[in-house]
């Protein structure tokens, strides 16, 4: 199936941009604190993101110390704001799919991810790909929705409350049929795909990665205080990150 470019879509765009310009959403509480803990040293090192929309983590890797960066996606308006909001000489950014790396020609010695994998169909390919591109000893970073949200067919799971409207559980249901799946997020039909966790952690072992640490962050204190929302990732987690490496 070709892939879809949602974020090129202008009423989607519009929503997502103005969610990410919250002060306090489940990236900058949540998700960014925890990958940012498992980043490897960048001093002097090659990184491609891949799915790197406004370029924000990108310029983070210069600012780090990475000597060159390659910010891939599929969606020109997300690389229009990369390259205004996002831009240093050691920064490409490329309007391609991340289903066309093996067509890059030069290795990396990290490749990140936040939050795309789950928009892509063929993940064992992928791992294939990306482990291909790596150098020896080089690191695989990513997030992506958690399987647990990924599941349900309709793309909802849903909490259960208690009498006092407190949440108490989450239903979800599909988890072991795998494919895609259709939300909606500011627009209808929003195409993602749910793997299992053993299909992506499979994925990875059979392109040879070594597993480092898998994550599904929970909420710090520091953070809780300041979204108390967040005591819902105890109910379930929202995402999942894993690190791993070229052997
Ligand atoms: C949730 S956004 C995350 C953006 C960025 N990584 C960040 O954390 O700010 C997902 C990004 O993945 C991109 N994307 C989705 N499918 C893609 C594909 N097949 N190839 C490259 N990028 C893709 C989208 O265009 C979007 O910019």
């Amino acid at each position: 199936m070709s892939n879809q470019n949602i974020y090129d879509n202008e009423i989607f765009f519009a929503g997502y941009s103005e969610l990410r310009s919250r002060e306090i959403n489940s990236n900058t509480m949540l998700e960014q604190p925890a990958m940012k803990e498992l980043l490897p040293d960048l001093n002097g090192k090659a990184v491609l993101d891949l799915g790197c929309g406004c370029g924000s983590n990108c310029l983070e890797f210069v600012l780090n110390g990475a000597k060159r960066v390659v910010g891939v996606d599929i969606s020109e308006k997300m690389l229009e704001v990369a390259k205004k909001e996002a831009t240093d000489e050691k920064i490409e950014y490329k309007n391609m799919s991340m289903t066309d790396i093996s067509t890059l020609d030069e290795k990396f010695d990290l490749i990140y991810s936040s939050l795309a994998f789950h928009y892509i169909e063929d993940f064992a390919k992928l791992c294939e790909d990306m482990y291909a591109l790596l150098n020896e000893n080089g690191t695989l970073l990513f997030s992506q929705e958690h399987p647990l949200i990924t599941a349900t067919v309709d793309g909802n799971g849903h909490y259960n409350k208690d009498e006092n409207g407190r949440k108490i559980s989450y239903t979800f249901s599909n988890y072991n049929e795998p494919g895609e799946r259709y939300v909606h997020w500011y627009v209808d039909g929003v195409r993602k795909y749910h793997r299992t966790f053993s299909d992506t952690i499979n994925a990875l072992a059979k392109a040879n990665f070594k597993i480092e640490e898998v994550c599904e962050p929970k909420p710090q204190s520091w953070a809780m205080e300041k979204w108390p929302a967040l005591y819902d990732e105890y109910i379930k987690p929202s995402f999942l990150i894993v690190k791993a490496r070229k052997v």
